[in-house]
């Protein structure tokens, strides 16, 4: 039986303020070059919109993390299932993810990829749990806060399910 998605924030929502952080991030970039990091598979739907709104030349590049251990909750550790294609020297980097959660994630990720030698590296991110932080992460840029529930749709999925839903939504228990 399909699950009930109750709807948290509307198509129109989301892709609204996707619309306002193009336009601030093509401001902030203005006379520079975007090298954008889409967090896979997660980030990859708000990555498509977000770059489409930048009016700065982007380039784009994508990586695959996963958390080692077995829990759901994310250990800290990151595993780089797929590297990066390109090197990011001399790079202005934007990472681009789908939620900010305990945070360990990009916490461990952001001084792995420094390493690399970009110019600087920012964070672009679709949502956050803030109530759910474990380690400090500044988000530079951020589309919405949401409460402790589990959010899908727009690329965050339940069990590899409702990636593809246009909107953010919550399943019904
Ligand atoms: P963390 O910030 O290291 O805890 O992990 C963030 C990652 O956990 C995100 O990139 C998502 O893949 C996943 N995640 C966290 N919360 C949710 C949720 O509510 N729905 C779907 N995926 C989530
Ligand atoms: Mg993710």
């Amino acid at each position: 039986m399909a699950d009930k998605i109750n709807v948290l924030l509307s198509e129109q929502e989301v892709n609204d303020r996707i619309a306002d952080l193009g336009a601030q991030i093509s401001k902030d970039y203005e006379g520079k070059e975007i090298h954008l990091i889409c967090i896979l598979k997660g980030g990859v739907f708000f990555a498509c919109e977000l770059a489409k709104r930048i009016t700065v030349p982007v380039s784009l590049d994508f990586m695959s993390v996963s958390s080692y251990g077995n829990s759901k909750e994310s250990s800290g550790i990151v595993k780089i299932v797929k590297d990066l294609d390109e090197a990011l020297e001399g790079k202005h980097v934007l990472i681009v993810e789908d939620i900010i959660d305990s945070g360990k994630t990009l916490n461990h990720l952001i001084p792995m990829l420094y390493a690399r030698k970009p110019i600087d590296i920012k964070l672009c991110s679709l949502l956050s749990k803030p109530s759910r932080r474990e380690v400090d992460v500044k988000i530079d840029y951020l589309g919405y806060e949401v409460p402790d529930v589990f959010v899908v749709g727009y690329g965050l999925d339940y069990a590899q399910k409702y990636r593809n839903l246009p909107f953010i939504g919550v399943v019904e228990e």
